[in-house]
């Protein structure tokens, strides 16, 4: 049975990797989906391939926001997916010490902006029914401290506890709009590709990048999309305010933990 029939879903950052996924597997749940990305190519033709529509959304401009509130005044779920790491263009430093305030700004602009942003239009589209459900893409970075990436982990947290004041006011102006953050750890999407590279080592390199986890694998973009699709649903109507791991087991222990 499908489960998202009849929903009208707009997802962010959708041309590719775990957005991407979401907007297929809601498309296959019934849903009608808008696919929206500053990588118009991609976002353009993963959209004519699933039978979606695609818009050009950078999350971070309050004028693309405005236009999409024009163009979709109406939605049932809203995914506020897109991300970067600041390492998009090459290597910079991004620990406490040396990263620069401008790299720190541009990754929380994207990352924590982009979301603030999606969820105030979310609720704006949400409120006439008064129903609906956010979702908002974190990470395992959001739970933990991440030494070479700080501000990756910052923006990340912060959208976990965003999420949370999310669900509660919508709660409070009595709406049953939901709010819940996802957790990824290691998921195989285009981000990773900088790091592990085509050279014969790949192997090498993916095995060592999922070592500490108990399942030793990367998790794949369609176990992240399934329990969007979930939290999608009307089967979550009760679950709101709350945050989602999926990790391969990462953060149930410690390397700290006895053996
Ligand atoms: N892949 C992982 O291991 C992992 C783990 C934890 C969390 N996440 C989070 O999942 C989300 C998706 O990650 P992914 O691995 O699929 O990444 P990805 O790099 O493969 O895809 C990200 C997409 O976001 C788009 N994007 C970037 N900046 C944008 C902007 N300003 N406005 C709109 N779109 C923009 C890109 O064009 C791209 O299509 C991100 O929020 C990421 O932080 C990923």
């Amino acid at each position: 049975m499908q489960k998202l029939t009849g929903k009208l879903c707009v997802i962010t950052g959708a041309a590719r990797g775990i957005g991407a996924a979401i907007a297929r597997r809601f498309q296959q749940e019934g849903a009608s989906v808008v696919v929206t990305d500053i990588d118009e190519q991609a976002g353009a033709a993963l959209a004519s391939d699933i039978g979606a529509r695609f818009i050009r959304l950078d999350v971070a401009s309050e004028a693309d926001w405005a236009a999409l509130q024009k163009e979709v005044p109406a939605a049932d779920v809203v995914v506020n997916n897109a991300g970067i790491t600041g390492f998009e263009h090459g290597p910079v430093p991004h620990d406490p010490e040396h990263a620069t305030l401008e790299d720190w700004r541009a990754v929380h602009r994207v990352n924590l902006d982009g979301t603030f942003l999606g969820c105030r239009y979310a609720i704006g589209a949400m409120k006439g029914k008064g129903t609906g459900s956010i979702i908002n893409i974190s990470s395992r970075s959001g739970l933990v401290g991440i030494p070479l990436a700080a501000a990756y982990a910052s923006s990340k947290a912060a959208i976990r506890n965003h999420s949370k004041s999310v669900a509660l006011y919508c709660a409070q102006q009595g709406w049953q709009i939901r709010c819940n953050s996802i957790h990824p750890a290691a998921i195989l999407t285009p981000m990773w590709e900088t790091m592990l590279g085509d050279g014969p080592d790949r192997a090498e390199r993916m095995a060592a990048m999922v070592a500490d986890t108990p399942l030793k694998r990367f998790g794949t973009v369609e176990e992240v999309a399934a329990i969007a699709a979930m939290l999608a649903a009307d089967d979550c109507a009760y679950v709101t305010g709350s945050e989602f791991n999926i990790d391969g087991g990462l953060l149930a222990g410690s390397a700290a933990s006895p053996g």
